[in-house]
C-alpha cells in the first residue's frame, strides 16, 4: 500500500466516472433507520466523506439540518445539483474531514464508506476528527463494511477493532445488522454510539 489516497486520488475517480460505490440512493440501513426513529430531537447532522450527498439528503428529507463534506469538488459540485434538483435544504463543504476544524459543533455525525475509505494508517486520526467535529454528547452513527480486504480502497475492518477503537470514547447504544445495498447484505454492521462525556482512555 503507498500514499496513493493523497492528492487527487478522489476527483480523479469522480472526473473518471470510476465510482463502485455510486449507488444512486441512500444507505439503506440509514432509510431504514430513520424511518424506525421518527421521533428523534432534530438537529445539525454531518455525514463527512458525503459522495453525491444520497445519505445527506435522507437526513434532510427527515428533518434533521444536513451537512455534507467531502475532498473531491465533483461529488461536491454533484451533491449540491442533486439536492437542488430533489427540492431540498443541505449544505455542503469542500473540506478534508480529517485535517480540516468543523464549522461548529455537531449533534450527529453518520459514517458511511469514509472509514473504509481512508488509508487505514489515518484512523486514529479519523477517530480524534470524530471528537473534533462532535458536541460532547453528540451522536455517532456508523454503517461499518466488514470486509476482510487489506488493499483497497475500500479496505476491511472487523467489529473488535472498532470496539476497540471507539468504546474508550463512545458508549454503545445499539448495534444490528442492516438492510444493504444488494453487493453488501450480510457485510454491513450498524453501530449506533453516543460520545461519552467524560472521555476515558
Ligand atoms: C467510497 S466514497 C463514498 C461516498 C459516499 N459516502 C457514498 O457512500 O456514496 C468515499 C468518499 O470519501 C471522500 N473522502 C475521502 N477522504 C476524505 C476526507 N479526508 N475528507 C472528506 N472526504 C473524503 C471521497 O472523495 C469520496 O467521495
Amino acid at each position: 500500500m503507498n500514499r496513493s489516497l493523497d492528492g487527487n486520488y478522489w476527483e480523479e475517480r469522480y472526473q473518471a466516472q470510476d465510482m463502485p460505490w455510486e449507488k444512486g440512493e441512500a444507505s439503506p440501513g440509514l432509510v431504514d433507520f430513520l424511518a424506525a426513529h421518527a421521533g428523534l430531537k432534530r438537529g445539525a447532522v454531518c455525514v463527512p466523506g458525503c459522495g453525491t450527498g444520497h445519505d445527506v439528503r435522507a437526513w434532510a428529507g427527515a428533518g434533521f439540518d444536513a451537512f455534507g463534506y467531502d475532498i473531491a469538488p465533483s461529488a461536491i459540485q454533484l451533491a449540491k445539483e442533486r439536492t437542488a434538483a430533489a427540492g431540498l435544504k443541505a449544505r455542503f463543504g469542500l473540506d478534508d474531514f480529517l485535517k480540516d476544524p468543523p464549522p461548529f459543533l455537531f449533534d450527529w455525525i453518520f459514517e458511511h464508506t469514509l472509514f473504509c475509505a481512508i488509508d487505514p494508517r489515518d484512523r486514529e486520526d479519523y477517530v480524534r476528527a470524530v471528537l473534533r467535529w462532535l458536541k460532547p454528547d453528540g451522536n455517532y452513527l456508523a454503517v461499518n463494511y466488514l470486509i476482510p480486504d487489506e488493499t483497497g480502497p475500500p479496505f476491511g475492518t472487523t467489529r473488535e477493532e472498532l470496539m476497540k477503537r471507539f468504546s474508550p470514547q463512545f458508549e454503545l447504544l445499539s448495534e444490528w445488522v442492516p438492510r444493504s445495498y444488494s453487493n453488501r447484505t450480510g457485510l454491513e454492521l450498524m453501530l449506533w454510539w453516543r460520545r461519552r462525556k467524560a472521555e476515558h482512555r
